[in-house]
């Protein structure tokens, strides 16, 4: 191990758990897991992403024996399709044939598919077991491993069925990042800019500077990017746990983003992130049409995640068609709608993200057809062949 690990509390009280950023952290997973064991249990449930397994499942299997801990595990296909109730219904039925109990510790080896889909079965495994975040995805360790939001997709839409049930502890092995692909770093700086844009400008700023070196998956800028993320989320999620205000923020670009995830029906030519990244510059851009927000922050937020690997354009973005009333429709749908009027995360500036309530739905309309059809120039982004 080269590099210090660092430690981020989430305060939730007798619920709060830590998460641990550094690097060789699967490689002691044993000695890092042991102290949550219950007594004369030394199996642990790995529910791992298959691509994930495949790659990493050596260092994973050592790392367990550092705490002479063994492990039966349950292998989920890659990709978002995988957050379905079969897919759950596999994961829980292995889990009970091979005997795991409400007294196990079940893990989650993966991106944020298998986090939320893990956490989700655990949560209903005989009416709740615990679980281990080990997110080996940028996005994963920074937003979905952390928080205890865990769901699956269903016909209704994207993430309509889950609950909040926390982790007991998150992994977020640096190691992990060497092996992503780089379309998947970059989808997970989207959600690193996100914090930065909510309410963090001294972070805005050293993402500006440090934006080459975070694209090109230099270590120590993405540790200390991965730490202040953390920080961020535990923060706001001591707050307000199961989102019933200032949660409501860490969806800014969401709405946005899921309609154009949706329209694309969630296949990988649009990453989360990348929804995320171009609804969070759609955001900007419609609070400067409101006139809350100075067209200068819009443009500089763009800037950065256009340096970051981002598209901010909806004519730049990987799948489609992205048509306006299919957008408008998906927004209206959204969890967050009500009466015909949506509730939206809008910016008065750079790290001045706010809750506007009652969003009508006409000039939102207007904005969509403006920019589904807007032309100009624009960078190509990174990682776009
Ligand atoms: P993902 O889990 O699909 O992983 C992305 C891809 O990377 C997959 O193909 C996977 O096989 C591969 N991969 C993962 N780790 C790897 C590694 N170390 N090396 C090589 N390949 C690796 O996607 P994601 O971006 O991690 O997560 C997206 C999901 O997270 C979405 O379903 C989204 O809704 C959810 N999410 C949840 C929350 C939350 O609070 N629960 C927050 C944000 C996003
Ligand atoms: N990603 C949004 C949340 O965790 O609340």
């Amino acid at each position: 191990m080269t590099s210090s690990v660092k430690t981020v509390h989430v305060d939730l009280a007798e619920r709060g758990y830590d998460i641990l950023i550094g690097e060789g952290l699967i490689a002691r997973a044993g000695e890092l897991i042991r102290p949550l064991m219950k007594t004369g249990r030394d199996r642990v449930f790995v529910v791992a992403d298959e691509t994930v397994f495949g790659i990493h499942a050596e260092t994973l299997r050592k790392g367990l024996q550092t705490g002479d801990l063994c492990f039966h595990s349950t292998l989920v296909p890659s990709g978002e399709k995988s957050k379905s109730f079969s897919q759950l219904d596999d994961v829980l039925s292995d889990l009970i044939e091979h005997g795991a109990e409400r007294d196990d510790l079940i893990l989650a080896f993966g991106g944020g598919v298998v986090g939320d889909l893990t956490g989700l079965a655990a949560g209903l495994l005989k009416r709740g077991a615990r679980f281990v975040q080990m997110p080996t995805t940028l996005l994963a360790q920074v937003d979905s491993s952390v928080g205890g939001k865990t769901a699956i997709n269903s016909r209704a839409g994207k993430n309509m069925v889950g609950l909040f049930h926390q982790p007991v502890l998150v992994l977020a092995d640096l190691d992990m990042l060497a092996t992503l692909p780089v379309r998947e770093r970059f989808a997970g700086l989207a959600e690193i800019a996100k914090y930065a844009l909510i309410d963090d400008p001294n972070f805005f700023d050293f993402l500006e500077t440090s934006a080459a070196a975070l694209a090109e998956g230099n270590k120590a800028a993405l540790a200390e990017a991965v730490r202040v993320s953390c920080a961020s989320k535990a923060r706001i999620v001591a707050i307000d746990e199961t989102e019933q205000a200032e949660r409501a923020l860490l969806n800014l670009g969401h709405t946005f983003g899921h309609a154009l995830e949706r329209a694309n029906d969630y296949r990988s030519s649009l990453l989360h992130g990348e929804g995320v990244a171009a609804g969070m510059a759609m955001a900007l851009r419609y609070s400067v049409q409101l006139g809350v927000c100075p067209g200068q922050d819009a443009v500089r937020a763009e800037r950065l995640l256009n340096a970051l690997g981002l598209a901010t354009r909806i004519r730049d973005l990987g799948g489609g068609p992205y048509k306006p009333d299919e957008l408008l429709a998906h927004m209206a749908h959204d969890k967050k709608a009500r009466n015909g009027k949506l509730t939206l995360i809008l910016a008065r500036g750079i790290g001045q993200a706010y809750i506007h309530r009652d969003a009508d739905l006409t000039p939102l309309k207007q904005f969509l057809v403006s920019e589904a059809g807007a032309t100009g120039i624009q960078m190509k982004p990174l990682g776009y062949t």
